[in-house]
C-alpha cells in the first residue's frame, strides 16, 4: 500500500445530494505519537485504546453546484455557525483533494456536536476529523458501489491521519496501531490498523476515567508540540524508545501481565512530558493538582495492590486506568481523594471502546 493506491480512478456512478451521519470517538495512545514529518507521517509508532463515551457526531450533508471553481463548505457546532473552524476545514480538504476528486462538485454542510464538553481540555479534532473522514468515505462508496469495505475502514483512516494525526486511530477498536513497526504485522505509517495479536481478558472493557484538572484552551497546540521535537537532543533515542515500549507491550497484552503494562504507560506519560519540558521552546503543561493526582495513584496502588495507573495526553487532564474488576474501588478512590484536584469536581468515565458507528 502507498498513496497512490487511494487515488481513485475514475467513479461509475454520479449523485446530486444526500446526507451521511457519523460519529466516531476519541482515543488514548498508550505508546504516544509525539514527532512527524510532513503529511502527518509519524516519527515513531504509537499504539491506543479507542474511547467510547468521548465522541463526535458529524452529519454531512451534500449538493452537487454549478461549478467547481472551489471548495464551498459551511461549518456548525451544537447548530451554530462557526466560522473559525473553516480554515481547518479548507486545509483539510485541500491536503485530501487529490484523494476525494469530487469535493469541488460539491456544496458542503458539516453538522458537528461532541458528547464531552467544548472546554473540557479533550481535544476534539481526532474525532472530529474521524467523523469527518468517515462521511466523506460515505459518499465516496455512492459514487463507487464496489468499495470494499476494508477500503473503507483503511482510506478512511488514510483520510483522517491527513487532518490530525491521532484521529487515524479512531476508527475501529479497541486496540489500534499506527506507525511501521517489523514486529507488528500489517503496521504502516498510512494508515492505523487494528492490533493484530492476541490481548488478553484483564484487558476486556478496560476503564478510562478523565480527571479534568484543567478545562482551559490548550497551552500548546498538538502542531506546534510536535514541530519541538525537530532538532530536539533527545528526539532519536525517543523515537527508538517508543518502538521498543511498543514491542515489550505486544507480551503484557498477551499475557495480561497488568504490572508490565503499567510501566510502559506511565512511563510513555511521562516521557511526553519530559520531551516538551527538555525542548526549546520548553514547556510545562502539567499543573500542580496533575502532580498530586499521579503521586495519589501511586499511594494507592502500593497501599492496596490495585492495577490502576494513568496516562496523560499534551495537556494537564489525566486519564486514569484500571481493569473492569476494579470498577467499583477505583471510582470509590477518585470520589474520595481525587475529585477535589478536578475543575469544578468534573471528571469523565470513559471504556474502551469498538471504534466509529454510521447513524
Ligand atoms: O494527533 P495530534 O497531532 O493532535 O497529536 C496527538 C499527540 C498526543 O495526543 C500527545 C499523543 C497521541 O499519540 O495521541
Amino acid at each position: 500500500m502507498n498513496e497512490a493506491s487511494f487515488i481513485p480512478q475514475s467513479y461509475k456512478s454520479t449523485v446530486d445530494s444526500g446526507s451521511f451521519t457519523w460519529e466516531s470517538p476519541s482515543n488514548i495512545a498508550l505508546v504516544k505519537y509525539w514527532g512527524k514529518k510532513k503529511d502527518q507521517i509519524p516519527e515513531n509508532p504509537s499504539i491506543s485504546f479507542t474511547l467510547n463515551q468521548c465522541k463526535t457526531t458529524t452529519k454531512l450533508s451534500f449538493s452537487k453546484k454549478e461549478n467547481d471553481d472551489d471548495f464551498s463548505f459551511d461549518v456548525f457546532l451544537d447548530g451554530e455557525k462557526k466560522a473559525d473552524f473553516k480554515p481547518k476545514i479548507e486545509t483539510f480538504f485541500k491536503r485530501v483533494e487529490a484523494y476525494l476528486p469530487f469535493l469541488k462538485d460539491y456544496y458542503f454542510k458539516i453538522e458537528t456536536s461532541n458528547t464531552f464538553p467544548h472546554s473540557s481540555g479533550i481535544a476534539s479534532s481526532a474525532s472530529g476529523m474521524s467523523a469527518l473522514a468517515l462521511c466523506l468515505m460515505s459518499l465516496e462508496k455512492l459514487l463507487d458501489k464496489n468499495i470494499s469495505e476494508a477500503y473503507f475502514t483503511q482510506k478512511a483512516s488514510f483520510l483522517a491521519r491527513l487532518g490530525s494525526g491521532s484521529a487515524c486511530r479512531c476508527i475501529e477498536g479497541s486496540l489500534v496501531v499506527w506507525g511501521n513497526h517489523d514486529k507488528i504485522e500489517g503496521s504502516n505509517d498510512l494508515f492505523g490498523i487494528k492490533y493484530p495479536y492476541e490481548v488478553h481478558q484483564n484487558f476486556n472493557n478496560y476503564q478510562d476515567t478523565i480527571l479534568l484538572v484543567d478545562k482551559g484552551k490548550k497551552q500548546v497546540s498538538s502542531t506546534v508540540g510536535h514541530n519541538l521535537m525537530h532538532g530536539h537532543p533527545f528526539a532519536q533515542e525517543r523515537f527508538k524508545q517508543a518502538g521498543q515500549n511498543l514491542e515489550n507491550l505486544i507480551d503484557s497484552l498477551k499475557n495480561g501481565d497488568l504490572d508490565g503494562f503499567i510501566k510502559i504507560v506511565e512511563s510513555e506519560a511521562l516521557t511526553l512530558h519530559a520531551m516538551m519540558m527538555t525542548s526549546l521552546p520548553f514547556f510545562i503543561l502539567m499543573k500542580p493538582n496533575t502532580l498530586s493526582i499521579i503521586n495519589k495513584i501511586w499511594e494507592f496502588r502500593n497501599e492496596t495492590g490495585s492495577k490502576v495507573c494513568f496516562t496523560l495526553d499534551a495537556g494537564a487532564n489525566v486519564h486514569v486506568l484500571y481493569p473492569e474488576i476494579e470498577k467499583e474501588t477505583v471510582l470509590k478512590f477518585i470520589n474520595n481523594e481525587l475529585v477535589a484536584y478536578c475543575e469544578n469536581g468534573h471528571y469523565i468515565c470513559d471504556v474502551i471502546g469498538l471504534g466509529a458507528n454510521e447513524i
